[in-house]
């Protein structure tokens, strides 16, 4: 059986009150569109057709290489979304996916599942259903005494008797190919909303004679479609709590997964322990036996083995194995900390690397550098890299010490076990053994303090 996978996603989203596209909202760091394409492509589909309206360039961009698109110019219904997919489709022997854009925790699984009830009971049509506690806004499913599908109505055309059901239409359907795109040339808009509803293809094919029908799925949640904030608050929620226990469920320990907001794409190693109120988000690689704790904040980087990272953020930034950072510090962009590495408090390092086991312990800026190994930056230094205008660069060789409350005033050159002064303004390069010192020298005046104003106050001195 071949099986292609229409997405539904021209709708603009008015009840998100947002300039973005609703589809292009994100749960967990992946687009809502992308997670439902992504669980689609699972059931292994010959084609995937995504229904794109005006001004969805971006929705093309997130779904590049994963789906071909149909143009909707005006969004005049979902049954009218799904035949602007007749251009692509409708000559194709074959079963048909369709599933709207904004259900973003929809799992192949469950689209399998579907998919397998939808060939075994022969039907034309399959609904997926699901029984909600609260049915509002929702399609209906209607059926008769014995519990046969007869149609769906819709929130705003149902009466009261209808709307009192509570299995409701996930917006997820199975269709014979060829059979839906020709119901969908007799759906009409005469409702409530005068639109073109896909749900009619049901009653159309079922009064055609075609056998429809509905499979439930037991988990309502999954099928939470995102329409405004609240659900997509909800949606994050449960997505959430899904990435956490597939890590744990492959050996990451959690103190508190409630707390912890973990992007779809992580990777996480076993043994690696994540504490609460961490945010881990992006294109995040992290290893084993690693330590995240509280008020960390990780994003777009690489963190290996054995890694401490203590209350702090790190963006776009790689830390190698046995490497430690924090409390309260910063990696800006292009940070590279080389093994065995320690990065203390309140140290911000950009577009800088940092030697295999050399140290920059407290309250440093790093920026624009280059740092050897096992080199000792003391506390308070700074990497002046920037006039104004342009940034330089800084190198500094293996084995240096650069003193407490140095400055290195960009560009210069430290070479290997060089020594430089505390609280010294380094303006020229250093060589190889040297020591630079570079400051005011101290002068003690004896007997000052009775020459100072205050000092004829203070009787006790
Ligand atoms: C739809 C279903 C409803 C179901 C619910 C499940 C219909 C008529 N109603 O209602 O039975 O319970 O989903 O979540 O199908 N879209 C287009 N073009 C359009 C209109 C919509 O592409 O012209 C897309 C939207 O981008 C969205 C999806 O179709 O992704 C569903 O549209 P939406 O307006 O959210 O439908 P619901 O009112 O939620
Ligand atoms: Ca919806």
């Amino acid at each position: 059986m071949k099986k292609f996978v229409v997405v539904l996603a021209a709708g603009k989203g008015t009840r998100m009150k947002s300039k973005l596209y609703k589809v292009l909202h994100k749960v967990c760091g992946k687009t809502m569109v992308e997670h439902v394409v992504d669980a689609a492509l699972g059931v292994d589909p010959e084609e995937v057709v995504t229904i794109v309206g005006t001004g969805a360039e971006d929705v093309e961009k997130v779904l590049e290489g994963k789906s071909k698109f149909a143009f909707q110019k005006e969004q005049l219904g979902t049954g009218d979304a799904v035949k602007t997919a007749a251009e692509l489709l409708e000559n194709e022997d074959g079963e048909t996916l369709v599933v709207t854009g904004d259900t973003p925790l929809f799992t192949t699984e469950t689209f399998n599942n579907l998919f397998k009830y939808h060939q075994e009971s022969g039907n034309a049509a399959t609904v997926l259903t699901a029984v909600a506690p609260n049915p509002f806004g929702y399609g209906r499913i209607i059926r008769d005494e014995d519990g046969n599908v007869l149609r769906i109505v819709e929130q705003k055309d149902g009466n009261s008797e209808e709307l009192k059901v509570k299995e409701i239409n996930t917006g997820v359907f199975c269709f014979n190919n060829k059979k839906l795109f020709e119901a969908l040339k007799h759906v009409t808009n005469n409702n409530a909303q005068g639109e073109y509803y896909l749900t009619d293809v049901l009653e159309i094919l079922r009064k055609n004679g075609d056998k429809v029908g509905a499979y439930t799925m037991p988990d309502f949640s999954e099928s939470l479609g995102v329409n405004d904030r609240v659900a997509l608050a909800q949606a994050t929620k449960i997505m959430q709590k899904r990435i956490n226990e597939e890590h744990m469920k492959n050996g990451v320990s959690f103190i508190d997964p409630d707390t912890a907001y973990i992007d779809s794409d992580v990777k996480i190693g076993n043994d690696t322990v994540i504490e609460g109120n961490v945010v881990i988000k992006g294109n995040t690689e992290i290893g084993s036996e690693t330590v995240i704790t509280s008020g960390s904040r990780i994003i777009d980087s690489r963190i290996g083995n054995n890694v401490t990272v203590t209350s702090s953020t790190i963006e776009d930034s790689v830390m190698e194995d046995n490497t430690d950072i924090g409390p309260m510090s910063h990696l800006r962009p292009k940070a590279l900390i080389r093994e065995g590495a320690h990065i203390g408090n309140f140290v911000e390092i950009k577009k800088a690397e940092i030697g295999v086991d050399s140290k920059v312990g407290h309250l440093t800026y790093v920026g624009d550098a280059t740092l050897g190994k096992d080199i000792n930056v003391g506390c308070g230094t700074i990497f002046s890299n920037y006039d104004g205008v342009k940034k330089f660069h800084t190198n500094v060789g293996d084995h240096s010490f650069i003193g407490a409350g140095a400055t290195l005033i960009a560009p210069v050159n430290i070479a290997d076990h060089a020594f430089i002064a505390a609280d010294s303004t380094i303006t020229k390069d250093v060589d190889k053994y040297d020591m630079a010192i570079a400051r005011g020298r101290q002068v003690n005046k004896p007997d000052y303090w009775h020459k100072l104003p205050l000092s004829k106050d203070k009787e006790w001195q």
